[in-house]
């Protein structure tokens, strides 16, 4: 097939770990006979130093015209000056906002070669299989808000309507239908009006998917439950901040936040895909970041976007392979023992595809 993907190197091991991405769907499209045109584009930091815009025009417009968008992370020091009039951050809030991403899906790959590694006994990790699947477009990040400018107030608003948190629970509804068949919404609803209305919406859009079994969450416990016994849930439905904490959180059960994908989708088939991760500006430029939250995102990206399954598959089983092979970044590499690179990592996985 041919397809049209947009690579958003970003900012940090943003473009290191989109290399590796690339290198990997170039894999991809050589042993399948695929046609994939790979072109990128400057967002995030780098683009507000050139374009003093981090979502340029032009930038937006291929992403617009592209099946799937690829990015590697945005933001760093430079941008980070709280009274900056523009932000890295802010490009891509309004790239998912012009792309109408509402649905981020983001999975948590516990592989058995890992499980030693994660700081939580093992037992609690063994058939640990999460999916999480965050609002992506409404809440917290997107309500009206006040700059503090001047003066000695700011803030930001929650606001959700009964319309986005019904499309973006069906959205999780029927990844539990083909899954587990368990729906954990997570929201605040002892204290906030705006949750009291998610927990509404969610109940009523739910009573359609008899076959799913829904449960509501405390956010406060439910932040505790899912390290106490994360094998117990399947499906997390959350608002887009707590979907964002939530996340990080639970990169420990995956043994390194470099190790977690992402896809943001709307009602058609384009989307984003993003490792969780950010652009690490500590280890930036020196060749060791984890490419693996990329790399699986390019697995999301062939699933989701091309529909190319069994390559998404093979992706992902070839991630596995390497892994078990005994590969480690520096982030996953126990202390003393030695670590690869990011280069080799991408290498590693694209030479295993090559082989299967
Ligand atoms: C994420 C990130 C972003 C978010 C930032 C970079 C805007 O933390 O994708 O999880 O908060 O959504
Ligand atoms: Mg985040």
């Amino acid at each position: 097939m041919q397809a049209n993907i947009v690579l958003l190197p970003g900012d940090g091991i943003g473009p290191e770990v989109t290399a590796e991405a690339a290198r990997v769907l170039n894999a991809v499209a050589d042993l399948g006979g695929h046609e994939f045109q790979l072109e990128s584009h400057p967002m995030g930091g780098n683009a507000i130093d050139d374009f003093r815009n981090p979502l340029p025009p032009a930038t937006l417009a291929a992403c617009k015209a592209a099946d799937a968008v690829f990015l590697g992370a945005v933001g760093g020091p430079k941008w980070s000056d709280p009274t900056a009039e523009l932000r890295p951050e802010q490009g891509l809030l309004d790239l998912r906002a012009e792309l109408g991403l509402f649905a981020n899906l983001r999975p948590v790959p516990v592989f058995d070669s890992l499980v030693e590694l994660a700081p939580l006994k093992p037992e609690l990790l063994r058939g640990v299989d999460l999916l999480f699947v965050r609002e992506l477009t409404g809440g917290i990040y997107f309500g009206p808000r006040q700059e503090q400018g001047d003066g000695d107030v700011a803030y930001d608003t929650l606001v959700y309507s009964t319309a986005e948190v019904e499309r973006v629970a069906r959205v999780a509804l029927r990844a539990a239908r083909g899954r587990r068949g368990k729906l954990a919404s997570v929201d605040k609803a002892n204290v906030l009006a705006s949750m009291r209305l998610w927990r509404r919406a969610v109940t009523e859009v739910a009573s359609a998917y008899a076959d799913v079994e829904v449960s509501h969450h405390l956010v406060d416990a439910f932040a505790m439950q899912l390290m106490r016994s994360p094998a117990e849930y399947d499906v997390i439905l959350a608002g887009n901040m707590f979907g964002d904490i939530l996340s990080d959180e639970a990169a420990i059960l995956a043994g390194s936040l470099g190790m977690l994908p992402s896809a943001s989708l709307g009602s058609g088939r384009q989307g984003l895909y993003e490792p969780v991760h950010g652009s690490a500006p500590d280890i930036a430029g020196r060749g060791i970041a984890n490419p693996i939250g990329a790399i699986l995102s390019t697995a999301m990206l062939l699933r989701h976007s091309l529909h190319l399954e069994a390559e998404a598959g093979q992706v992902e089983a070839a991630v596995a392979a390497v892994l078990a092979d005994g590969l480690r970044t520096a982030d996953l590499a126990p202390p003393g023992q030695p670590a690869v690179s990011t280069k080799e990592t991408g290498r590693a996985v694209a030479a295993r595809l090559a082989g299967a």
